[in-house]
């Protein structure tokens, strides 16, 4: 079974347009658990754009199906993280600059920074997924961190112009999901997923999480967040 994640991010974005408390990140965990969600997944920026440390506190408490933090390997975040406890720590790269998460994480450049985050987080008995695009170094490199999973970045996939395009991506998404099975890791995949374009990632061999965001916010403004995850647990099933 393909387990999904729902990403409330945008949740809280909304809610950070005015610096309310409205709409809560929290209400709609809950609702996308009714929905079906297998997961709840959050992103824990540095300069706290939409995700507080107060949601990771209450997500943390009410959440029943597996939460999810996105995060990057910043000192401060990860010593929340390991306060916390999520069920599960994605490893992201982040810069302040970015609309959102560009590229996977680069574990060549990196790998100091991220044995160190590793280290503390499975301290916590924090499970760790990697967010890297479909690169066999990278997922490598994973594998030699003993990372639990790798979370294979859909990003250009999903930005893929045309069928011989979208055809080039996909192929490239298959060839490094048989790479990361090999190693013996879990398959997740995410980034840019949307109603049109999930079921051929959801098909892929081997595939355990998908962590979908902006498209299900999307939906669920117009047709309620419960329905719209269900879409989506329908889709990818
Ligand atoms: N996975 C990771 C690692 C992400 O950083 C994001 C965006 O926060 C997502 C999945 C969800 O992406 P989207 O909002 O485009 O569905």
């Amino acid at each position: 079974m393909v387990e999904l994640g729902v990403n409330i991010d945008h949740v809280a974005t909304v809610r950070q347009a005015r610096r309310t408390t409205e709409p809560d990140p929290v209400w709609a965990a809950m609702l996308a658990q009714l929905g079906g969600a297998d997961g709840i997944t959050l992103h824990l920026r540095e300069d706290r754009r939409h995700i507080q440390d107060r949601d990771l506190r209450v997500l943390r408490e009410t959440v029943t199906v597996k939460l999810n933090l996105e995060l990057a390997c910043n000192a401060e975040i990860v010593t929340m993280a390991c306060q916390t406890k999520p069920d599960q720590a994605t490893l992201v790269p982040e810069k302040r600059e970015e609309i959102t998460t560009e590229g996977g994480l680069d574990l060549l450049v990196n790998r100091a920074r991220v044995a160190e985050a590793i280290l503390k987080l499975r301290g916590s008995g924090i499970s760790i997924s990697m967010f890297l695009d479909p690169d066999p170094r990278q997922i490598d490199a994973a594998a030699a961190l003993k990372a639990d999973a790798v979370e294979l970045h859909t990003g250009e996939y999903a930005l893929s112009l045309g069928e011989d395009n979208q055809a080039a991506e996909l192929a490239k998404l298959v060839q490094a999901a048989k790479h990361v099975r090999s190693k013996g890791l879990l398959l997740h995949a995410g980034h840019g997923l949307t109603y049109r374009n999930v079921k051929p990632i959801a098909a892929i061999e081997g595939m355990s999480e998908l962590n979908i965001g902006h498209s299900i916010v999307a939906r669920a403004i117009m047709v309620g967040f419960e329905q719209a995850v269900r879409e989506m647990k329908k889709l990818i099933s």
